[in-house]
């Protein structure tokens, strides 16, 4: 069977207490945490810089750690959140004003580069990067905030996606990150997705345990 990744979102994690939190959700299953960083520039919210990496790491946590840059200009990030402990590191191509040198700056780094697509971003971005990818991350919702609903087109993109990355014999993750919920998580994976970023479905329920349990059983019934 195809092995699928869970990757729980620190943004609706409860921050007052969020290494135990986050904790949690990885005795709970996930596979890698994915954290949001916002810079009220790019997106309409502001989140967490390299600090709060540095104080989950410090904190016991080994699972790898998902940073997704929502922020504009990104470069300048990039070192502080490897030096923080960050194992991949996916940014906006709009957010950047050399894509290729953004991809190499993250490798050259020893760190995993991802590239990250709004809703509304054409796969083109693709063309001369794909086969340096370790990460594509397709949003499935306007980013800036959790808790939003899945936008039904991203189901063709999703196919799109994974028939390139087939294409290519690419390696990299295809991870869904905006909307993703128990009852549309199989249909997201027959669309060609094997990594699932979800914050509001695990944060907000009470047993991560039972709720990472019931998508893996959602999943492997796909
Ligand atoms: C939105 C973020 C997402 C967000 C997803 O900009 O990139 O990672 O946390 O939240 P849910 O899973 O609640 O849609
Ligand atoms: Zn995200």
């Amino acid at each position: 069977m195809k092995q699928y990744r869970i990757a729980p979102s620190i943004l609706s994690a409860d921050f007052a207490r969020l290494g135990q939190d986050v904790k949690a959700v990885c005795d709970a299953g996930a596979d890698l945490i994915h954290i949001d960083v916002m810079d009220n520039h790019y997106v309409p919210n502001l989140t967490v810089g390299p600090l709060v990496c540095k104080a989950l790491k410090a904190y016991g946590i080994k699972v790898p750690l998902d940073v997704h840059l929502m922020v504009e200009p990104v470069d300048s990030l990039i070192p502080m959140f490897v030096e923080a402990g960050a194992d991949y590191i996916t940014f906006h191509p709009e957010a950047t004003r050399h894509v290729d040198r953004t991809i190499e700056l993250i490798k050259s780094l020893g760190c995993k580069p991802g590239l990250a697509f709004n809703p509304a971003t054409p796969l083109s971005w693709f063309d001369y990067t794909l086969s340096k990818l370790d990460m594509v991350l397709l949003m499935t919702v306007n980013p800036g905030f959790g808790g939003q609903a899945f936008i039904p087109e991203m189901f063709l993109k999703i196919k799109k996606t994974r028939e390139l990355m087939d294409k290519v014999k690419s390696h990299a993750l295809l991870v869904i990150d905006g909307g993703v919920k128990l009852d549309n998580i199989a249909k997201i994976a027959e669309a060609g997705a094997d990594t699932f970023v979800a914050g509001s479905a695990i944060f907000g329920t009470s047993n991560y345990q039972e709720t990472i349990s019931s998508l893996r059983e959602a999943l492997a019934a796909s």
